[in-house]
């Protein structure tokens, strides 16, 4: 799994964008340890507190299937602008991927973070 294509996947994930409310569509694209790829959208509800990033969404799926560890997480704007993963976001990388990378298009090219490098000080117990 190339990284363009786990960018191409999290492109077409934000197809299912549900954003009535914000209309910003963001897709993301996970792999896990394993070399499975789930992804997700974000998922807005009326009540703004109940909305859900495209990066849970997807860590979210592969949890629930029985996949925790995970290597890589691409996320992209509809858009086409930068979509930096949010702090909560971030933090429930921190769980399952604390050595993971987070993939980001910045000017139509394709830019990779270390997770600490975004979130030094991950909450641990
Ligand atoms: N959003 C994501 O899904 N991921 C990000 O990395 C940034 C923000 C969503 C949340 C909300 O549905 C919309 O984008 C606007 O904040």
């Amino acid at each position: 799994m190339t990284d363009d294509q786990l960018i191409k996947m999290a492109k077409d994930a934000a197809q299912s964008a549900y954003a009535p409310y914000s209309h910003f569509k963001v897709g993301a694209a996970l792999l896990t340890k394993e070399g499975t790829v789930y992804t997700g959208c974000n998922v807005e509800n009326a009540s703004y507190g109940a909305s859900n990033c495209a990066e849970r969404t997807a860590i979210f799926k592969a949890v629930s299937e029985g996949s925790t560890s995970f290597t890589k997480i691409a996320v992209i704007a509809a858009d086409g602008s930068t979509a930096y993963p949010c702090g909560i976001c971030l933090q429930v990388m921190q769980e399952f991927m604390p050595e993971g990378k987070i993939l980001v298009e910045l000017n139509g090219m394709v830019v990779s973070y270390n997770l600490k490098d975004l979130l030094p000080y991950g909450f641990t117990l």
